[in-house]
């Protein structure tokens, strides 16, 4: 079982046939989700900000969603999100992999365990397998994606000063996003494989010569999504029954 948590800009299933509205109810709340297939494989499809793009990043119900997945039997996801960019080889229109974060959040729910002592690896946050699998697709359908990529989690929902992505940068970031972290996580929490797409839409606060809009990661997400979504078809197809990763050790 497959799932996909479209972001900023991927809010409906193109990719998938038989698609249906489905909720879940789980102890933080019902989760509305799409279930649908693509080439006999059961997919789900839960659009992060809410259909319409209504709920902002810090408010996303970030275990509600994932104990949703977790319970519909849901053993790997596939995460797009919309990023701003550090670095002046990685320009709005890019696909990034990514393959660590920095948790600058603040205020968020990050665990699904608060009844008992659990320390988490995240060592390899992201999934091994998919990686390789989400490079191989890539290339195959001849969509350019950078391999690797170090996501900056900030609280937003506003953007960042320009003094705060200068520090991201010197600490090694390669994008910022307001949404991976807890997502990455608690996917891990429930040892459900999970990858990530960053779209950049933009680059951030002072490195880009003009002031950020929202307008703007929205209009080139928008650009993108088609290409987003001819890859996860591809990814979808490609995806093997047997795991070889260590998510679920
Ligand atoms: N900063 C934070 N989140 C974002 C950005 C950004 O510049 N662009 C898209 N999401």
């Amino acid at each position: 079982m497959i799932a996909i948590i479209g972001g900023s800009g991927v809010y409906d299933p193109h990719m998938l046939q038989n698609v249906r509205d489905i909720s879940v109810d789980t102890e933080f709340g019902t989760i509305a989700l799409k279930s649908g297939n693509h080439q006999g494989k059961s997919v789900y499809f839960l659009a992060r900000h809410g259909s319409t793009h209504s709920v902002p990043p810090h408010l996303v119900n970030y275990r509600g969603n994932i104990r949703a997945l977790q319970q519909l039997k849901v053993e790997r996801i596939i995460s797009t999100s919309a990023v701003g960019s550090l670095r002046k080889e990685m320009n709005p229109g890019d696909l990034v992999l990514l393959d660590q974060f920095i948790d600058f959040t603040k205020n968020r729910h990050y665990t699904f365990f608060d009844d008992k002592v659990v320390h988490t690896d995240v060592t390899n946050p992201y999934c091994s397998q998919l990686r390789a699998i989400i490079c191989q697709a890539a290339k195959d359908i001849d969509i350019p994606l950078h391999p690797g990529g170090t996501y900056i989690c900030t609280e937003g929902p506003r953007f960042e000063t320009p003094a705060e992505i200068n520090m991201f940068s010197l600490m090694g970031g390669h994008v910022v996003g307001m949404t991976n972290v807890p997502e990455v996580v608690l996917a891990r929490e429930t040892k459900i494989c999970y990858a990530s797409i960053a779209a950049v839409t933009n680059y951030a606060a002072g490195i880009s010569p003009t002031r950020i809009t929202h307008q703007e990661v929205i209009d080139i997400m928008d650009k993108n999504s088609e290409m987003i979504k001819k890859l996860i078809a591809k990814i979808i197809e490609m995806i093997p029954q047997t795991k070889t990763c260590e998510c679920g050790d």
